[in-house]
């Protein structure tokens, strides 16, 4: 293996020390951690002499093109992403070194569109929304569709999630329930056809495992998602979302219903509201994220149901190694040239494979009896 300098912005956050940790732990690599301010005792600790700090600012060119100078591939941890946007992304496409970027600003995807072919005659490559939401939950439904199924007919998707989240997480929550319509959309695919849905008045009571049980979600569908949906030709598929919370469901409701997402100053004032929100959320509760797919289908000519289950509680940490998990494949040439969504990996099985060596698990309820009513219905 190639030793590369990983570099990572916002690596004293809470999703960077995560990535940082797991690249200590996993990799050999040298780690370079970025911030505007120096970690303190706690994070030197953690980081066990295996990496060293460089100061910068992603908003002052001269300071993010040092960085880039130092790294072959960067991760950038640092937030909130609606404010960031492209700009760190393009400054590791001109100083021609590799991208790893956790936030779910779907903008940046189609700007980097526009260099692809330049990314692939290079040799460069970014992946893009690859955190836990977006990120893992578009690679967990494929990777599950790949691993049981030759053809799908139904998908029932969910996920939830609650945390304690920081004020760039909540900014990003914010401008994705403001952009909800752009990139994620309220749509459902109904006997091979995509109709647009009310995202209040469509929402369902869905039955959910422990510790979850019966929860209202609403329709909410990543356009990657769509992309999946649509060249495996699924009939009829529906994804459902929602906060784990009463607070923070009420607060992004009213960010929605009140537009408080126009400016960045309506963004900041609405990430206030859903970090008290989300304290009051969590008061005597731990975090947690689950997500949940049903599928019916066909595998290997005989009809096939699926119910797949991926919960767990350190939902930063998730989010940290999943990023982490992203620049090793690269480091490890895994990854092919271009610019990518998580869930464009083409290997999403090897992907999916380092992420449960992590103490993650899938609980699965596997049925190929085709006696099952469900799957009567379905085929
Ligand atoms: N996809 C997912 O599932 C998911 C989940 C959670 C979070 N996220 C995303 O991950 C990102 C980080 O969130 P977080 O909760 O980890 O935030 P956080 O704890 O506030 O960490 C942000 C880090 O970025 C650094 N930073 C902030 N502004 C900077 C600047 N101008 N230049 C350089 N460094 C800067 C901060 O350090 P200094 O203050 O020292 O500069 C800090 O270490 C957000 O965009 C969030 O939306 C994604």
């Amino acid at each position: 293996m190639i030793k590369t300098t990983i570099g990572i912005i916002g690596g004293c956050g809470q999703v960077g020390q995560k990535a940082v940790r797991y690249l200590i732990d996993e990799t050999s690599h040298n780690i370079l951690l970025g911030g505007r301010n120096t970690p303190d005792d706690s994070m030197k600790k953690q980081a066990q002499g295996r990496s060293s700090f460089m100061p910068v600012d992603i908003f002052q060119d001269k300071s993010l093109s040092a960085f880039c100078d130092e790294c072959d591939i960067l991760i950038n941890c640092a937030g909130p992403s609606a404010v960031v946007g492209d700009r760190v992304a393009m400054a590791a496409l001109k100083h021609n070194i590799h991208y790893v970027d956790p936030g779910g600003h779907n903008p940046i995807y189609h700007s980097l569109t526009a260099h692809n072919e330049e990314m692939k005659k290079k040799g460069l490559i970014s992946v893009l929304a690859v955190g836990i939401l977006p990120g893992l939950s578009e690679l967990f439904p494929i990777h599950e569709a790949n691993r049981s199924f030759d053809t799908i007919l139904n998908m029932e998707y969910s996920y939830i999630g609650r945390d304690r989240w920081t004020h760039n997480s909540a900014y990003d929550i914010a401008w994705g329930v403001g952009n909800i319509g752009k990139g994620e959309a309220s749509i459902i695919y109904e006997q091979g056809k995509l109709k647009e849905v009310n995202l209040f008045t469509s929402g369902k009571t869905v039955q959910l495992p422990p510790p979850l049980g019966k929860r209202k979600l609403f329709p909410v569908f990543r356009e990657e998602l769509r992309d999946f949906v649509e060249s495996r030709s699924i009939k009829n598929a529906r994804v459902y979302g929602n906060n784990w919370g009463a607070w923070v469901s009420l607060a992004t409701i009213a960010v929605r219903l009140l537009h408080w997402h126009g400016t960045q100053r309506q963004l900041h004032q609405s990430a206030d509201l859903i970090v008290k929100a989300a304290r009051r959320d969590l008061q005597d509760k731990m975090p947690g994220f689950m997500l949940h797919l049903t599928m019916q289908g066909t595998k290997n000519g005989q009809p096939m149901s699926l119910a797949s289950t991926l919960y767990f509680e350190d939902t930063y940490r998730a989010t940290g190694i999943c990023a982490a998990i992203a620049a090793r494949m690269i480091a490890e040439g895994n990854i092919p040239a271009g610019r990518h969504w998580a869930s464009q990996i083409p290997n999403t099985e090897a992907f999916m494979n380092l992420f449960q060596q992590q103490k993650y698990t899938i609980i699965r309820k596997q049925d190929p009896d085709s006696t099952s009513p469900v799957k009567k219905a379905a085929i």
